[in-house]
């Protein structure tokens, strides 16, 4: 089967079957969320979740390379005036099927519909879990470093003694940091807390993630070359975000309208693909030149 940069139609339980075993170095994706949507598409009922999702995550684990990594995005809806426990359930399943659950970054959602409700305030975000099958996966942390800010100017001009020396937590948490560490430095590492808008826009798909989500994963845990898979690949997000940055993609989706929605959003980015490679080579290059290598393991600064 040809699959390679394909936008794929059918169940992804399903269709995953044809693709070869350790062919995948990411998988990115946003499953349906329990009920959450009945109207749009095929709704899970929260207490069947874990059940629909597992043999679709062995599919899962067959495909991805031992290297690779599993990002899923994900959030509990409230049923009953409580928040369901289908995605604790399905984490400590996904450990029982051979997964680590490695990390968890968050995504937080700088402009969330507005709302209150009695027992609760608004949801702002949203949960984004790392699994692996394997402690040696790959991870390229200079690929998402971000710019010191402008605090540094002002906090690094004047040194104190104790600023030059590592210094101890008061609390005895056994925490130091050593402030000059940072002095020269134009680039950090971004925490695992990932503020980003969502995407309003007509994508004539209802749950579309903006397009920096993934590629910021992308970035993080792939190189030029390698393959994305995104099972529930909905308008093609992931897709337009794994070419963009000169990464093979793999599309499933089950509803023949998104499916039609992802292909046109993918030729519109082939059909510019040699323009938007030369831009992020300059881009590329420009990161590249200005991010210090990263020698020393960088301290947090406490603040006070
Ligand atoms: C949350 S949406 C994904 C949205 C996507 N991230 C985007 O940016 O457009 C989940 C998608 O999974 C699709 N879907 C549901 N069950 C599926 C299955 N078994 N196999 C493949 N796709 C499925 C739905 O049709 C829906 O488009």
């Amino acid at each position: 089967m040809e699959y390679l940069n394909q936008i794929l139609l059918g169940d992804c339980g399903e269709v995953l079957r044809d693709l070869p075993d350790n062919s995948v170095d990411l998988i990115f994706t946003s499953p349906p969320y329990a009920d959450q949507r009945k109207n749009t598409y095929g709704g899970i009922s929260p207490d069947k979740y874990v059940a629909w999702f597992m043999p679709r995550a062995e599919q899962f684990r067959r495909v991805l390379k031992p290297s690779g990594t599993f990002i899923l995005n994900i959030k509990e809806r409230v049923v009953d005036g409580e928040r369901h426990t289908y995605v604790i359930e399905l984490i400590l399943e996904m450990r029982r099927q051979g997964w680590l659950w490695t990390e968890e970054y968050m995504w937080h959602k700088k402009n969330s519909h507005p709302g209150k409700w009695p027992n609760r305030f608004r949801d702002n975000w949203e949960r984004l879990i790392q699994f692996n099958t394997s402690r040696a996966f790959k991870m390229y942390q200079e690929a998402v470093m971000i710019p010191v800010g402008d605090w540094a100017k002002d906090r690094l001009a004047k040194l104190s003694q104790t600023d030059l020396m590592r210094d101890e937590s008061r609390v005895g948490s056994g925490f130091g940091k050593n402030v000059s560490n940072w002095v020269g430095r134009e680039m950090v590492y971004p925490n695992n807390v990932i503020h980003m808008a969502t995407e309003c826009y007509n994508r004539n798909h209802s749950a579309a993630f903006p397009l920096d989500l993934p590629k910021w994963f992308i970035k993080l845990f792939t190189e030029p070359g390698d393959v994305v898979l995104d099972p529930f690949v909905g308008s093609g997000t992931t897709a337009v975000a794994a070419l963009q940055l000169s990464r093979n993609f793999v599309g499933i989706e089950l509803s023949p309208e998104n499916v039609a929605t992802a292909k046109d959003r993918v030729s519109e980015i082939q059909i510019a693909l040699p323009l938007i490679i030369a831009d992020e080579r300059a881009e590329y290059q420009v990161a590249a030149d200005v991010a210090p290598r990263a020698e020393a393991p960088m301290i947090p600064i406490q603040e006070g």
